[in-house]
């Protein structure tokens, strides 16, 4: 159940108003003038975006995902977009005959639209190519910076909205007002929802896309970090799914840690230089973008179509991932055994404006904070039959004392938020002893591991896996385990500079309690780095360990 959240402000007493004046309105003043929500920008210039591979033999693929420009941009209202019927999005593996036809009739006819219709699946695709690979610089900022709706608190709502009009445009195509996206229950580790759904593997049919991994077909399972080796049995990729949701959802209770940190206007991904910056969430970085690099077709040049921004969404399974995406950001607001929890309240979140086009091929202006009460859109998801099973996972430990002796006589380096020699460069794997913080935990924190400052090359695919207490873990670690933390898998993407610069972050509080260590005062952090490329450079900045706020 939803309720407002009434807060303390209401009720201030005019007293405190007038002295609050005198002391504080500078520098609220000085806030509004700093405020900096990202705005939509000027659609009239497009960049060619791109995407190059660094290894094998040299590739550039140049994506012109312009898009139409259909003025004026109306405002996106509840009256003016009232839904006329629920839409009650189900899962794709359930999904009964006449609903999969009535599907690929839907995308039939959203193929069938010229590439210059806004509700084509070209137009469509390119949206997210646009705004993902350097489409478009931020309007209102000063140099050219993309606009890039990844690896930050943007993450969720883009996406939303991306799927609400998506979801509209299929509807209207077949005169259908309660027309409902399925959703790739890609958790489900019990009831078949962790395979590619068969409705999506008919050759022939609109929902097939030929660019996808022939190894990942059904009936293989889909692994949830892109850094599980080949040929595991069924049982421990269950496993490792569990946890890899379990940590990923469970224990990142905080919006930061879920949805991603802050960003914006005027902040730069590929160029950003404060220790603070740029932070995917769990949700983000772990198990989506895992199934965008299984589901690309590694004969392709980059992963095709769904293993890279460029390309993903011009394969119809990517808005059933998404909406997946979705759902599950549902679940950790409302259906987590320690209560509702809470999206970012931040006026720079909740005031950025989006452009989409809607059913009727119009452009309309979107805001975040209108985005975040899903049912206030008209989308319902029913609840997933399995989700307890990875929500009251208990992940076993492996060890079960402090690896930091060994570590220390091994000659593992202790590295803290002060660089170490500059950047670090991980190879293929790197372990390092790093401090928790002296003070004892205030019970309103979470203790945060912060891998600061990683920086790659995204020109292929590429990912970073932490654990806790494993020193010299590798390639082969298991990741079902209470030492795992969880992975940063990269998508490949280009923006101006083609490098990325953010910061990765891990609860790991509940880790450090359930391998029995959280006495200690150091802890030995491990990170693989794995994937499609072994040649990526991947470098650090420092490791730090503190509390933050719940
Ligand atoms: Cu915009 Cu799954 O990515």
């Amino acid at each position: 159940m939803r309720k407002p959240t009434t807060t303390p402000a209401d009720n201030v007493s005019v007293q405190s108003i007038t002295s609050f004046f005198f002391c504080c309105f500078p520098v609220i003043l000085f806030a509004l003038v700093q405020a900096s929500p990202i705005q939509i920008p000027d659609l009239t210039k497009c960049q060619v975006a791109s995407a190059s591979s660094a290894s094998g033999p040299p590739v550039t693929l140049y994506f012109n995902c312009c898009l139409p420009i259909i003025g004026p941009i109306v405002d996106f209202s509840f009256e003016k977009y009232k839904p006329i019927r629920k839409h009650i999005r189900r899962p794709a593996h359930t999904a009964s005959e006449e609903y999969i036809a009535k599907y690929m009739k839907a995308y039939e006819l959203m193929r069938a639209l010229p590439d210059t219709d806004p509700r084509s699946l070209k137009v469509q695709a390119n949206i997210h190519c646009s705004f993902c690979n350097g489409g478009y610089l931020q309007a209102g900022v000063n140099g050219d910076i993309p606009l890039q709706v990844h690896f930050s608190w943007f993450f969720l709502p883009w996406h939303r909205w991306y799927l609400y009009f998506h979801e509209r445009i299929l509807g209207s195509l077949i005169g259908d007002p309660g027309f409902s996206l399925l959703y790739w229950e890609w958790d489900d580790q019990v009831y078949g929802g962790n395979q590619i759904p068969e409705m999506y593997t008919r050759v022939n049919t609109s929902l097939y896309d030929e660019k996808r991994r022939v190894e990942v077909q059904p009936p293989t399972i889909v692994p949830l970090a892109a850094s599980t080796p080949a040929n595991l049995s069924a049982s421990i990729v269950i496993n490792q799914n569990l946890n890899n949701m379990y940590q990923s959802v469970v224990t990142a209770s905080t919006a930061t840690l879920f949805m991603g940190g802050a960003m914006r206007a005027g902040e730069d991904l590929s160029n950003s230089t404060v220790i603070n910056n740029p932070l995917g969430g769990s949700l983000e970085n772990g198990l989506h973008s895992a199934i965008h690099y299984y589901v690309g077709d590694p004969r392709t040049q980059l992963l095709q179509n769904m293993g890279n921004f460029g390309t993903a969404a011009r394969d119809p399974i990517f808005y059933s991932h998404h909406s997946n995406v979705d759902r599950l950001w549902e679940v950790w607001r409302f259906n987590m055994p320690d209560g509702e929890r809470f999206d970012h309240t931040d006026p720079d979140f909740l005031n950025a404006e989006f452009v989409f086009y809607d059913e009727n091929a119009n452009m309309v202006r979107v805001k975040v904070s209108d985005a975040l009460d899903g049912e206030k859109l008209g989308v319902y998801y029913k609840k997933g039959r399995s989700d307890n099973l990875w929500i009251n996972y208990s992940p076993p430990a492996s060890t079960n004392e402090s690896a930091v002796p060994v570590a220390v006589a091994a000659g593992v380096p202790f590295v803290g938020e002060e660089r170490l020699n500059g950047t670090i460069t991980i190879g293929t794997n790197f372990s390092a002893i790093v401090r928790r913080p002296s003070e004892k935990k205030p019970s309103k924190k979470l203790e945060v591991l912060n891998i600061q400052g990683v920086q790659v090359a995204r020109e292929e695919f590429v990912a970073l896996v932490a654990f806790v207490n494993i020193p010299w873990a590798g390639e082969s670690t298991a990741t079902n385990s209470a030492e795992y933390l969880g992975t940063f898998n990269i998508v490949p993407s280009a923006d101006k500079s083609k490098h990325l610069n953010v910061n990765v972050k891990y609860e790991i509080g509940d880790n450090l309690k359930r391998i029995g260590i959280n006495e200690e005062d150091e802890v030995v952090i491990s990170l693989v780095v794995t994937g499609g490329s072994t040649n990526a450079t991947l470098t650090i900045q420092g490791l730090k360990i503190d509390y933050e706020d719940q």
